[in-house]
């Protein structure tokens, strides 16, 4: 099988026509404007779209008793307890498509097999299990505070919205698996950060024992992209020397 960075008939460049593209850049170059106006018509309509438009997506009201007592003693705090319920939403939903994600790896890696020092069956399921389990844990935190864990809040709808352009290329049949091994290092640099801004929250707000859950689950994250970030240098480098071989 060809490796995408072998020569194919790719025209995406001006200079596979050099005519046509010396007539488009003394194009772009004259005075006579290709169409009226400037940018500041689309800047002024996205000004008018974003102060118009109302938010992405509403905090649910509590779903148990339970929940509604606990946002009550939060508020006397001055705490405002939807807060922390959205940014748990934001990890699980992304968990749950993590766990997605490596299960289009693994796809990849039953098709195409794997390449020196790329991942093994073996380790790209212990990931999956590993994203799986930590979908669990905010499943059980997002229940212990009285939340409905089905809930899409509106980080957890952004945090949908930004990975989609990752599954786009993890979903799509022709990419290889360094490529879809890319986008999930993107993926896992994201997912740390989310951990470490949910580790300090915790902290904060003075949930002590999820803050320790969530410690657990982040040095699981750091492994991921310890490794995902070296099967990755590892494809480009040999793929550079030339030393590249399918070993399936
Ligand atoms: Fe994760
Ligand atoms: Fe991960």
């Amino acid at each position: 099988m060809k490796e995408p960075t072998d020569m194919g008939m790719n025209r995406t460049g001006i200079g596979t026509s050099p005519f046509d593209s010396k007539e488009l850049i003394d194009g772009a170059a004259s005075s006579v404007p290709s169409s009226e106006g400037d940018a500041s018509g689309i800047a002024s309509l996205r000004i008018s779209y974003t102060t118009e438009s109302g938010n992405v997506g509403t905090m649910p009201p509590p779903s148990s008793v339970k929940g509604a007592v606990k946002s009550v003693l939060e508020g006397i705090t001055a705490r405002n307890p939807a807060v922390f319920l959205d940014k748990l939403a934001e990890r699980l939903q992304f968990e749950r498509t993590g766990t997605r994600m490596y299960e289009s790896v693994l796809a990849k890696f039953d098709a195409l097999g794997s390449f020196d020092g790329g991942p093994s069956r073996d380790t790209l399921l212990e990931f999956h299990g590993e994203e799986l389990k930590h979908f669990h844990v905010l499943r059980s935190a997002l229940e212990s505070m009285g939340a409905d864990p089905t809930a899409l809040t509106p980080s957890a709808d952004i945090a949908a919205v930004e990975a989609s352009g990752l599954l786009q290329v993890l979903n799509d049949p022709r990419t290889t698996l360094p490529q879809a091994l890319h986008a999930i290092l993107v993926a896992e640099l994201a997912d740390s950060e989310g951990w470490d801004m949910l580790i300090e929250l915790a902290t904060n707000l003075g949930h002590e024992a999820m803050a320790d859950d969530f410690r657990d689950a982040m040095r699981a994250e750091e492994k991921h992209l310890a490794h995902v970030r070296q099967w990755v240098a590892n494809h480009a480098i040999q793929d550079a020397e030339g030393k590249l071989e399918q070993a399936a």
